[in-house]
């Protein structure tokens, strides 16, 4: 019998053809994040990363708005009545898929914009491997417009993709910019009109499902862990996951491209992929 399809409350999941589209499902709050979408978050992402109609994930938000970021009634002012545990509990669930599963997930994700982007919602955008987003979206670091300071881990979330002047200029003036800006100040890899931004995103995403899945996820790991790294650490971790890799991976990949380009001379690697 086929599995499930995850969510269906505040998250939902659409399966095509090895594409997992997963939308924040809060439309009249402008897909503001709730504990409750953080707890049904945690268990999609979940049980997409053993689902075999998943290759990649496209995290995006049903209506206008990608995410208005965290729900200032329902995460905030709900939870400040809350006891200690109670509201740790509530902030883990977040951390949990904005960043701790997003970081290291073992799949390929693509954040597609499709509108509002603020504060809170930076986080999973930025933990997405890449981003796409409509050139008219509008994004902004909100927080101190409303009092409080870029707190989660979204300080440090922005920190990892923009420059300091850049980040800074926007954490203090809470102004708003676009799409095509946000691609500018490095958060997002392209921006493109909202006609086109879901074939787009479908595109990059088919990209990725042909290659070597298990090469692709250690490709994205090796990156994400060595630039934590000094330069000793990561030149010997990665030659040490280069051999790993080849170990793990079912299809010998390395070898197939070795074959293929020195001895059958049928393909380059620098201009595509190996015949897998
Ligand atoms: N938290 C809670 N509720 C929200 C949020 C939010 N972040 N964003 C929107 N909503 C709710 C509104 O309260 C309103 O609810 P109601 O219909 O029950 O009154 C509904 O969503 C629609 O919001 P409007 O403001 O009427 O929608 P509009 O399309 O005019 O504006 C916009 C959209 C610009 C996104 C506006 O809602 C907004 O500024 N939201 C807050 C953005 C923000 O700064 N988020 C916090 C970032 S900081 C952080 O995440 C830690």
């Amino acid at each position: 019998a086929e599995k499930p399809i995850p969510g269906g409350k505040e998250v939902l999941v659409e399966f095509e053809d090895g594409i997992a589209w997963v939308q924040l499902n809060r439309p009249a709050k402008r897909n503001a994040m709730s504990v409750g979408l953080a707890r049904e978050m945690n268990e999609v992402l979940d049980a997409l990363e053993t689902d075999d109609r998943c290759g990649v994930v496209v995290l995006t938000g049903v209506g206008e708005a990608f995410s208005a970021g965290m729900d200032l009634k329902d995460f905030f002012r709900a939870t400040d009545g809350l006891s200690d545990i109670e509201r740790h509990r509530a902030y883990r669930s977040t951390r949990a898929w904005q960043w701790r599963t997003l970081m290291h997930y073992a799949k390929p994700t693509i954040a597609m914009v499709n509108g509002w982007c603020f504060g809170g919602a930076f986080t999973p955008l930025i933990c997405c491997d890449l981003a796409v987003t409509d050139e008219k979206a509008v994004f902004g670091l909100s927080e101190i417009n409303w009092g409080v300071i870029p707190g989660g881990v979204v300080s440090k979330a922005i920190s990892t993709v923009m420059g300091d002047r850049q980040a800074l200029y926007y954490v203090m003036s809470g102004e708003k910019f676009d799409g095509a800006k946000a691609v500018a100040l490095g958060l997002a890899n392209e921006a493109v009109p909202k006609e086109q931004l879901r074939a787009r995103t479908a595109e990059i995403a088919r990209t990725l499902l042909g290659k070597n899945p298990t090469v692709l996820r250690q490709a994205r790991m090796a990156y994400k862990y060595a630039r934590e790294m000094t330069w000793e650490q990561a030149s010997e971790y990665l030659t040490a996951k280069v051999d790993q890799t080849n170990f793990v991976d079912p299809e010998r990949g390395k070898e197939q491209g070795l074959k293929q380009f020195l001895d059958e001379k049928s393909f380059r690697p620098g201009l595509g992929n190996y015949v897998r």
